[in-house]
Protein backbone atom coordinates (compact mmCIF):
# COMPACT_ATOMS: atom_id res chain seq x y z
CA UNK A 1 0.00 0.00 0.00
CA UNK A 2 1.19 3.61 -0.44
CA UNK A 3 0.74 6.72 0.63
CA UNK A 4 0.55 9.30 -2.05
CA UNK A 5 0.14 13.36 -2.05
CA UNK A 6 -0.64 15.48 -4.47
CA UNK A 7 0.42 18.98 -4.82
CA UNK A 8 -0.57 21.82 -7.58
CA UNK A 9 0.93 24.31 -9.32
CA UNK A 10 -2.16 25.94 -10.00
CA UNK A 11 -3.36 28.19 -7.20
CA UNK A 12 -6.27 27.85 -4.96
CA UNK A 13 -5.61 24.32 -4.95
CA UNK A 14 -5.02 22.32 -1.34
CA UNK A 15 -3.09 19.51 -1.34
CA UNK A 16 -4.07 16.43 -1.30
CA UNK A 17 -2.56 13.30 0.75
CA UNK A 18 -4.09 9.70 0.04
CA UNK A 19 -3.88 6.69 2.24
CA UNK A 20 -3.74 2.99 1.54
CA UNK A 21 -3.56 3.48 -2.27
CA UNK A 22 -3.00 0.18 -3.72
CA UNK A 23 -0.28 -0.97 -6.09
CA UNK A 24 -1.66 -2.53 -9.74
CA UNK A 25 -3.37 0.97 -11.03
CA UNK A 26 -1.75 3.90 -12.71
CA UNK A 27 -1.42 7.43 -11.23
CA UNK A 28 -4.39 8.62 -13.42
CA UNK A 29 -6.35 6.14 -12.15
CA UNK A 30 -5.62 6.88 -8.41
CA UNK A 31 -6.37 10.83 -9.18
CA UNK A 32 -9.36 9.90 -10.71
CA UNK A 33 -11.21 7.39 -8.02
CA UNK A 34 -10.38 10.29 -5.64
CA UNK A 35 -11.71 13.41 -7.70
CA UNK A 36 -8.23 14.93 -8.12
CA UNK A 37 -8.56 16.52 -11.48
CA UNK A 38 -5.77 15.39 -13.73
CA UNK A 39 -6.45 16.32 -17.84
CA UNK A 40 -6.55 12.70 -19.90
CA UNK A 41 -7.94 13.87 -23.26
CA UNK A 42 -6.57 10.81 -25.09
CA UNK A 43 -8.19 8.36 -22.64
CA UNK A 44 -5.32 7.32 -21.18
CA UNK A 45 -3.26 5.66 -24.03
CA UNK A 46 -0.38 6.94 -24.03
CA UNK A 47 -1.46 9.62 -27.00
CA UNK A 48 -1.23 12.87 -25.91
CA UNK A 49 -0.06 14.43 -22.90
CA UNK A 50 -2.44 16.52 -20.96
CA UNK A 51 -2.04 14.02 -17.76
CA UNK A 52 1.89 15.07 -17.51
CA UNK A 53 2.82 15.39 -13.87
CA UNK A 54 5.83 15.78 -11.67
CA UNK A 55 6.82 12.54 -9.49
CA UNK A 56 9.02 14.60 -6.61
CA UNK A 57 9.32 11.56 -4.37
CA UNK A 58 8.67 7.84 -4.69
CA UNK A 59 10.16 7.11 -8.53
CA UNK A 60 11.28 3.61 -8.05
CA UNK A 61 7.75 2.49 -6.49
CA UNK A 62 6.67 3.40 -10.67
CA UNK A 63 6.96 1.23 -13.17
CA UNK A 64 9.42 2.44 -15.52
CA UNK A 65 9.03 4.54 -19.21
CA UNK A 66 8.24 3.02 -22.07
CA UNK A 67 10.08 4.54 -25.36
CA UNK A 68 6.40 5.74 -26.35
CA UNK A 69 6.02 7.81 -22.93
CA UNK A 70 9.85 9.01 -23.12
CA UNK A 71 8.74 10.40 -27.05
CA UNK A 72 5.83 12.25 -25.72
CA UNK A 73 7.21 13.66 -22.42
CA UNK A 74 9.94 15.04 -24.26
CA UNK A 75 7.17 17.20 -26.30
CA UNK A 76 5.70 19.13 -22.90
CA UNK A 77 7.48 22.45 -22.75
CA UNK A 78 8.94 22.80 -19.33
CA UNK A 79 9.58 18.91 -18.43
CA UNK A 80 11.74 17.54 -16.39
CA UNK A 81 13.78 14.72 -15.32
CA UNK A 82 10.96 13.72 -13.27
CA UNK A 83 8.48 14.23 -15.85
CA UNK A 84 5.74 11.08 -16.15
CA UNK A 85 2.37 10.71 -17.79
CA UNK A 86 -0.26 9.93 -15.22
CA UNK A 87 -1.47 7.14 -17.39
CA UNK A 88 1.35 5.60 -18.15
CA UNK A 89 3.00 5.15 -14.45
CA UNK A 90 2.00 1.95 -12.59
CA UNK A 91 1.95 1.65 -9.21
CA UNK A 92 4.55 -1.55 -8.74
CA UNK A 93 3.58 -3.93 -5.80
CA UNK A 94 5.10 -2.00 -2.37
CA UNK A 95 4.55 0.54 -0.11
CA UNK A 96 5.87 3.32 0.74
CA UNK A 97 5.65 7.48 -0.16
CA UNK A 98 4.97 9.13 -3.15
CA UNK A 99 4.97 13.10 -3.81
CA UNK A 100 3.20 14.49 -7.17
CA UNK A 101 3.01 17.55 -8.25
CA UNK A 102 0.30 18.24 -10.53
CA UNK A 103 1.20 21.30 -13.61
CA UNK A 104 -1.35 23.78 -13.93
CA UNK A 105 -4.22 22.15 -15.46
CA UNK A 106 -5.59 25.70 -16.81
CA UNK A 107 -2.62 25.60 -19.82
CA UNK A 108 -2.05 24.04 -22.58
CA UNK A 109 0.17 21.03 -22.52
CA UNK A 110 2.67 22.87 -24.48
CA UNK A 111 2.65 25.81 -22.54
CA UNK A 112 5.19 27.06 -19.69
CA UNK A 113 4.34 25.71 -16.55
CA UNK A 114 5.72 28.63 -14.27
CA UNK A 115 8.71 26.76 -12.82
CA UNK A 116 12.14 28.12 -12.63
CA UNK A 117 14.80 25.92 -14.33
S1 LIG B 1 -4.08 10.70 -20.89
FE1 LIG B 1 -3.18 11.08 -22.79
S2 LIG B 1 -1.14 10.52 -22.48
FE2 LIG B 1 -2.03 10.17 -20.56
Amino acid sequence: MYRISFSFIQPGIKPVMLENVEPGQTLLEVALKNDIELHHNCGGVCSCTTCHLFIEKGMEFIDDMSKREKDFVKTVFGHKANSRLGCQSLLLDGEGDVEITVPDQTLLPDEFYGFDF
